[in-house]
């Protein structure tokens, strides 16, 4: 097994690298792509930095496997070993609309344990990482940990997948018991948010592994539930619907989902 600090010394190289690439292209021309639907869009820049990572990747843990989102990772089975998650750019489409609200993304697993999770706000340049263990940091500074808020005291994030593709009305409950709603379209950008305090919790479907893993990491750190709605572990070799909540948050809306 690779140190995990030298392994995170890397990791933060790295980042620092990519947040490099994506301010020297901010005035060149995006090249985008349409995936599975109108809205579902991939650019020359998620492809170049899932590339560079996964190159830097392979050549310094040979042994590793990766699972990404643009394709230049392993066709995954299982987790045994060690495992990167690689979401280049998380919010592609604020990426492209908003030339702001998006992060990249970098999570190690092995043997299927969260041990390093990184989301790095591009536009704020603010890194949130966490060595499982260790606390939960934004750039060098410690992140306290937020209070064990319950729905009703605090505002729940969500995804448009959730309210435009789902039955929304059994989530209306939710919505309406919590203190508001509120949606970035970046499922890290949420975790951030949960690890700041400023939501209690993040009701998404159809979150890949990529969406997840990262922040599993960090929100574990302060004892945050992360699970399936139906009260399930994560699966981290399919989509999931997820929810990520403080412990409070997630017993009421177990009670109100189940
Ligand atoms: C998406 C964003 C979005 C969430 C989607 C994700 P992408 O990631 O995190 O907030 O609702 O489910 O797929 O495609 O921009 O990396
Ligand atoms: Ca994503
Ligand atoms: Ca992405």
């Amino acid at each position: 097994m690779a140190d995990i600090q030298e392994r995170d010394k890397l990791i933060k190289e790295w980042i620092a690298e990519t947040a490099e690439k994506i301010e020297a292209a901010k005035s060149e021309r995006l090249n985008i792509e349409e995936k599975s639907a109108r809205n579902d869009l991939v650019t020359n820049m998620d492809k170049q930095i899932e590339k560079a990572l996964t190159d830097k990747i392979r050549t310094q843990f040979p042994n590793d496997r990766i699972c990404g989102e643009e394709g230049f990772g392993d066709e995954l089975e299982d987790l045994d070993g060690t495992v990167w998650f690689i979401d280049p750019i998380d919010g592609t489409l604020n990426f492209v609309l908003q030339q702001e609200n998006f992060a990249v993304m970098i999570g190690v697993y092995e043997n299927g344990i969260g041990q390093q999770g990184y989301i790095y706000d591009v536009t704020q340049k603010r890194l949130y990482h966490a060595v499982k263990g260790q606390g939960v940091y934004c750039n060098e500074e410690p992140v306290e940990k937020p209070e064990n808020k319950s729905l009703t005291e605090g505002l729940l994030a969500t995804n448009s997948q959730l309210m435009t593709k789902d039955q929304f009305s059994e989530y209306r409950k939710l919505a309406d018991q919590s203190m508001g709603v509120r949606m970035l379209g970046s499922a890290g950008l949420e975790v951030i948010e949960l690890a700041k305090g400023n939501v209690i919790g993040y009701i998404a479907s159809k979150l890949s592994p990529w969406d997840i893993a990262p922040g599993k990491v960090i929100l574990e750190e302060f004892g945050f539930k992360i699970r399936q709605f139906d009260g399930t572990e994560v699966n981290l070799l399919n989509r999931n619907k997820t929810i990520f909540a403080t412990p409070r948050a997630y017993d009421e809306i177990m009670t109100n989902i189940s």
